[in-house]
């Protein structure tokens, strides 16, 4: 069973999963990121390369202040208390997404992340942060405007903020809903969606290796005619 090179995951029902506890938001937040980690150690055993996740996206901007501030928050700890062993394990960084909205000090942490663990080869995590896929389809237009490139995909993917990595495999939304939120819109083109009732803070390697029996059960024909067709 072959698995496969890249899984993207929407995060979702931090908050529900606090609110069914009566417990603060942040607190749900705080789990999310326990979930995070335990993902990526499960997605790494299970010999997959790329593991991209949507930890703050740009409507998420229109949160109350103090929402807000308790992510930034959480992605300081998260760096401070992960980064050694991330690089240690080989594990390559990259951040995606209008960066240049972030504080300054989260944005300073990241990129030392990023080009600390730049030459790393034990897998990559993706953070999108800031990230809106409609945004960064136009950042990569104008960026090619400016350069006078031709208009092609090869051009345009080598433009889109996630250059270089390969298009997400299977797609991961939890909590039970189905939509994509303007997350990587041009990068999913071909991509399987798996979703999941289960809430983002109680998710763990039992609902990776569902979604990942699932995403076997597929047959991806990129548009092609499949085995079954007549
Ligand atoms: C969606 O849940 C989740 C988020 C807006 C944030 C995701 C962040 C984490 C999992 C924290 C860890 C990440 C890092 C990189 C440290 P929601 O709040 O929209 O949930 P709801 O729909 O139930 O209210």
């Amino acid at each position: 069973m072959k698995a496969p090179c890249h899984i993207a995951i929407i995060m979702d029902g931090n908050g529900r999963w606090a609110k069914a506890r009566a417990l603060p938001r942040a607190m749900g937040h705080r789990q999310g990121m326990e979930a995070l980690k335990r993902t990526l150690r499960a997605v790494r055993e299970r010999g997959v390369e790329y593991l991209t996740v949507y930890a703050f996206s740009a409507e998420n901007w229109d949160r109350p202040e103090e929402e807000i501030s308790d992510l930034m928050e959480l992605l300081r700890i998260y760096i401070r208390a992960e980064l050694a062993e991330l690089h240690r394990d080989g594990v390559r960084l990259r951040f995606i997404g209008d960066l240049a909205r972030l504080p300054a000090d989260v944005r300073k942490m990241i990129n030392e992340a990023a080009e600390l663990t730049a030459q790393n080869t034990s897998g990559t995590l993706v953070v999108a942060l800031s990230y809106g896929a409609r945004q960064e389809i136009i950042r990569a237009a104008r960026r090619l405007a400016e350069q006078g490139a031709a208009m092609n995909e090869e051009n345009f993917a080598a433009a889109l903020d996630t250059a270089g990595i390969p298009d997400p495999d299977l797609l991961i939304r939890t909590s039970g809903e189905m939509r994509l939120s303007n997350f990587l819109l041009w990068q999913t083109a071909y991509t399987e969606f798996v979703f999941t009732d289960t809430l983002w803070p109680d998710f763990g390697a039992k609902d990776l290796d569902a979604a990942l029996a699932e995403f076997q059960q597929r047959e991806r024909r990129y548009g092609k005619r499949g085995t079954m067709a007549q």
